[in-house]
């Protein structure tokens, strides 16, 4: 589907991705389990962060979500019977180490030894995330990611991932998106753990990059044959007009959202030169640091929804530049208010392919919410349809323009908790309803359906 031309048919097949390439959904934890004080679970930051009052729409929170804890076998069966044949979940840290480090639960352990093995035996190959943003409670009220002890705490959390899930998982992500956990919770303070400022931020994000290399090193020495990778969110940034001044605000943006955490990972070091503020991270720079945090994956995930439109502002501190919002530029928009601009995906896929050192992409998130309306037991949910074709059109031009991607994850499977969001913005291929956990198969996920099994 091209969105500048609607009467062009979308016509593409898996095979026209070559035999390597893979399609999947994408999950995290806290969005999807529920089940938040099951056994001897502990509290994580965003157990803490929705009970006040404030934090989230509506005070909504992960309590029960899309209740996967219950009901996995059911949600595995029916990604089956949707052709789905990769899944991406996330582990919750503190179901498996209710304080962050020390004992180990056997229940939690228990709980995705049993979501593993279902969905090997259901022939689907299990992807998992190692931290999607619900750090242990015990850990933040040390510090948490803007404590340096993080780095062992996170050696450890990996070891024992490894430990019990290495016989069976071989594809691993270490990170999910460290500049919005970074930026949201540490320096917005929009996100758990809802922290603010540069004093938060600067070590959240020198800690948080030294333990994705970390990660990737516990992974490679303890998974014999693992495919290992980490995430990035990324957009295209567009300078708002061609002034100087917008143009140096767009540099800025674009080197703190889409730059700060790749480069030091490939050994290119902080972008200092664009967003001079990132110099306070000297502080916690130790002498050895900027060569750990490089590590060789075998893979980065890119996470592209929309581009962004940036111009100077006076206002903003540190930075001044500002996201100028998509409902002000007469543009299609997506319910997160998210400008609907297919060739961004392409863009980064072009971005992250002249960086050295990088052996594959896989988009291991995109998707998009749009106000779904249950009809007569149906969801016609045309938009999403549409915006998914366009999307997976543009990765397959860049695999025909010989860019190297080797895989899309839809965001996401079910509807679920979306953060400071709640409820309301619906990612879904599928409807959840959150009063008696139906689910229904939106009309893109029956066209997923239909493009997985051509
Ligand atoms: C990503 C995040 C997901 C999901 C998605 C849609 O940034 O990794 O957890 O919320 O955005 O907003």
């Amino acid at each position: 589907m091209d969105f500048n031309n609607p009467q062009k048919p979308f016509n593409l097949k898996p095979q026209d991705f070559g035999k390597d390439f893979v399609f999947g959904v994408s999950t995290a934890a806290y969005q999807i389990e529920g089940a938040h004080a099951v056994h001897d679970k502990g509290a994580s930051i965003w157990d803490q962060f929705t009970s006040k009052k404030g934090n989230t729409f509506n005070n909504q929170h992960g309590q029960v979500a899309c209740d996967f804890y219950t009901k996995f076998e059911a949600d595995i069966l029916l990604m089956k019977s949707m052709n789905i044949s990769h899944f991406r979940f996330s582990l919750a840290w503190s179901r498996i180490l209710p304080n962050g480090t020390g004992a180990v639960s056997m229940d939690g352990v228990a709980f995705y030894n049993r979501v593993i093995d279902f969905c090997l035996e259901c022939g689907i190959t299990p992807w998992v995330t190692l931290y999607h943003w619900d750090l242990p409670q015990a850990l933040q009220d040390q510090g948490g990611w803007a404590h340096r002890d993080v780095l062992s705490w996170f050696k450890n959390y990996a070891q024992v991932c490894a430990t019990y899930f290495g016989d069976r998982i071989k594809h691993w992500i270490v990170l999910n998106e460290p500049m919005v956990f970074t930026g949201a919770g540490y320096f917005l303070g929009v996100h758990a753990p809802g922290n603010k400022g540069l004093k938060n931020f600067l070590p959240a994000v020198h800690h948080a990059m030294m333990c994705q290399a970390i990660g990737g090193r516990v992974l490679r020495a303890m998974v014999p044959k693992a495919f290992i990778g980490t995430t990035f969110s990324c957009s295209e940034i567009t300078a708002y007009s061609e002034s100087a001044k917008d143009v140096l605000a767009a540099k800025k943006a674009d080197a703190l959202l889409n730059r700060l955490f790749i480069e030091p990972l490939l050994g290119l070091g902080y972008p200092t030169e664009h967003v001079p503020v990132l110099a306070g991270l000297e502080a916690y720079i130790k002498p050895n640091d900027l060569k750990e945090a490089v590590f060789d994956f075998d893979f980065i995930g890119v996470q592209t929804y929309t581009r962004e439109v940036v111009k100077h502002s006076y206002f903003v501190p540190y930075l001044r530049s500002k996201i100028v919002k998509a409902s002000k530029r007469n543009v299609k928009t997506t319910l997160m208010d998210w400008e609907v601009y297919p060739r961004s995906i392409y863009n980064m896929i072009e971005r992250f392919n002249q960086y050295q050192g990088i052996h594959k992409i896989l988009i291991t998130e995109n998707g998009a919410a749009f106000p779904d309306m249950l009809f007569n037991g149906k969801v016609h949910d045309k938009e999403r349809l549409h915006y998914l074709q366009a999307h997976i059109e543009q990765v397959h031009q860049a695999k025909k323009d010989g860019l190297n991607v080797e895989g899309y994850f839809v965001w996401t499977f079910t509807d679920n908790f979306e953060w400071a969001e709640g409820y309301r913005p619906r990612f879904g291929l599928v409807y959840t309803n959150f009063s008696t956990q139906e689910r229904i198969l939106k009309a893109s996920g029956k066209w997923f359906k239909t493009f997985l099994g051509s």
